[in-house]
């Protein structure tokens, strides 16, 4: 969603700023802007579009080495000029760029603000102009300390002062904001990699604190104005290789990618045959009557999988939740249950929100991340790295991977039986490469003859429903076709009356138990017009089946199942010509309710 970037140093700010916009593309957005010091006064640039358009319209003929920027993903008020970020009060003394939703901004332009005029439908520009209300009466700082103290909501801001521009002020309230340091300068970002290159120190802004940027010098407080000490820590290399090298998108070359994610977990996490996990995750997971799976998404489709594993492998009940249910309903708890949430981001509001419910009841929390910089990698008691490296593209494909197979790993570690999972992963990452390697003309003849349909259907049962629905997902995110997954038993349910003639049902038949059932499945809507096609895995196939995928362990199909899907997906929608990086009304961090 929205993204931040400031810069105060002595380099260029401008390009630091753009560089780092264009490196939070990936998050979705559709408007950005940039503040700049220029003298004594600032600059502003901002309008609907992408970051290509900013930087045609930003002068670059001045110097400037203080700024901020913003990237929009539309909450209140349309996509346009004027609620693009940043905001100006109306006196143009502040300026200001911000993520989040305030969630009363319309009392407080009620209760202070009704002699001040608004030219954007935004909560944000409310902000800027009670910054000015204050600054009437007290200094800066004070004002800022005024104001967070009226806002209910979630917010990082970035502010620049007039009367103080050698200053950036920082805001954090449950939207990501962290600040790194180079030799030249100070860079605050909403993520890690819209951080210059030469950043090799940073710290992530705890909720509730404010920052002061002064020349090289930091000055971090909570609200009350206490100052606290800043624990720096060091980035790694792996956290800037972003690059798309040769590819034309960034979902085919993390399609791509995923036999090298699985090979880096077996690394990771196995020494020989064992699994390396810490032992107090095992032992608090053992210690629990009941797991429960938390996430969105995704990570909640892949989350099924962690269900079936520790509940076939350790025995252990287990139940996937959808984080933005649990924020508003209470479900009955067993006396110790553990909540293991899963996030590539690490930063979606609603799983952290759900995080700050059960640990204010002490309940013990695991986060399985992408990102151990995160939001829900710091409220977390334990956690585990799924080791996917940096992930752009919307549509998320090797981090459904990446976390199905830590979950494979961290349950046979509960479990602490003889299994060969580490051979049987190796095999999957072997098999993947097949598939990138083998299987694309097949694919890409199968989206070229979906491409234009209306809706499409997947079907199958158990694992193979669970692959459908984050496949169905796949495909309606980047190829705009309406698609859903249903357990192949629930079409004569109801959806069997959407089927028309040439309506696609794709049938996934990876599981031994179901595999005759869910053909049966299709041949009923064949019966009835639909276009059937069969993903199979070998050991289960017929010779006309349209996609054959190499033998797995049955347990792990969904890793080499989901990357024909995926690939169907992408194909699709590069035949229908998408944006398929950035897909409409899409972000990748979904960081509001
Ligand atoms: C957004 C993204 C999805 C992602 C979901 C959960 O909707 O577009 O790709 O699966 O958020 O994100 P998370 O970072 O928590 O896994």
């Amino acid at each position: 969603m929205c993204g931040i970037v400031g810069y105060i140093g002595a380099k260029d700010a401008r390009s630091i700023i753009l560089e780092g916009l264009k490196n939070l593309e990936y998050r979705g957005y559709d408007s950005a802007g940039i503040a700049l010091k220029n003298a004594n006064d600032i600059k502003i640039y901002k309008d609907k579009g992408r970051i290509k358009h900013l930087c045609e319209i930003t002068d670059f003929t001045f110097d400037t080495n203080l700024g901020i920027g913003h990237t929009r993903w539309a909450t209140h008020g349309i996509v346009n000029y004027d609620n693009s970020h940043p905001h100006i009060s109306n006196n143009k003394r502040f300026v200001l760029v911000h993520n989040g939703v305030i969630e009363n901004y319309k009392k407080i332009k009620y209760d202070y603000l009704s002699d001040y005029n608004f030219y954007s439908q935004t909560d944000s520009e409310v902000i800027v102009n009670l910054i000015e209300f204050y600054s009437k009466k007290m200094c800066t700082e004070s004002a800022i300390r005024k104001v967070v103290s009226k806002l209910e909501g979630s917010y990082a801001l970035l502010i620049m002062d007039k009367e103080n521009l050698d200053t950036i002020y920082c805001i954090k309230n449950k939207t990501p904001l962290l600040l790194g340091l180079s030799n030249d300068g100070i860079t605050i970002a909403s993520d890690i990699i819209a951080f210059p290159k030469d950043v090799n120190k940073y710290f992530s802004f705890d909720d509730q604190r404010i920052a002061i940027i002064k020349n090289n010098d930091v000055k971090l407080m909570d609200y009350m104005g206490f100052e606290i000490d800043i624990n720096y820590k060091d980035i790694s290399l792996d956290t800037y290789n972003v690059s798309k090298g040769d590819y034309e998108h960034y979902m085919l070359k993390e399609i791509e990618e995923q036999p090298t994610v699985l090979r880096r977990i077996i690394t990771n996490y196995f020494n020989y045959d064992d699994c390396v996990i810490d032992k107090k995750i095992i032992d608090a997971i053992l210690d629990s009557d009941k797991i429960n799976f938390v996430a969105c998404g995704t990570s909640l489709y892949a989350s099924f999988m962690g269900k079936y594993f520790f509940e076939k492998l350790c025995g252990i009940p287990t139940e996937c939740f959808v984080a933005s249910e649990l924020v508003y309903s209470n479900p009955l708890m067993t006396k110790k249950p553990i909540f293991i949430f899963v996030s590539q981001s690490g930063e979606t509001l609603d799983c952290i929100t759900v995080m700050k419910k059960y640990k204010a009841q002490n309940y013990k929390l695991i986060t399985l991340t992408n990102n151990t910089a995160s939001t829900m990698a710091n409220l977390s008691d334990y956690l585990l790295d799924i080791c996917a490296n940096p992930e752009i593209s919307v549509a998320s494909t090797k981090s459904y991977v990446a976390s199905i197979a830590i979950m494979s790993v961290l349950a046979k570690a509960v479990s602490n039986k003889k299994t060969n999972l580490k051979n049987n992963l190796n095999r999957v990452s072997i098999v993947i490469d097949q598939i990138i390697a083998d299987l694309k003309p097949v694919i890409k003849n199968m989206a070229k003859s979906i491409k234009d349909s209306k809706a499409v259907f997947y079907i199958g049962r158990g694992i193979d429903y669970w692959v459908g629905l984050e496949a169905a997902l796949k495909l309606k995110e980047i190829s705009y076709i309406h698609t859903d997954a249903y357990s192949s038993g629930e079409l004569k349910h109801g959806t069997i009356a959407l089927i028309e003639k040439g309506t696609p049902v794709i049938a996934i038949c990876t599981q031994e138990g179901t595999n005759s059932i869910v053909r049966s499945n299709l041949a009923e809507a064949e019966a009835r017009g639909a276009k059937g096609y069969i993903i199979s895995l070998e050991s289960l196939s017929y010779s006309e089946d349209d996609i054959i995928i190499p033998n797995v362990a049955h347990y792990l199909s969904p890793l080499v199942s989901q990357v024909v899907c995926q690939m169907l997906a992408y194909y699709v929608a590069l035949y229908r010509g998408n944006d398929i990086d950035k897909p409409k009304n899409l972000a990748k961090s979904v960081t509001v309710e």
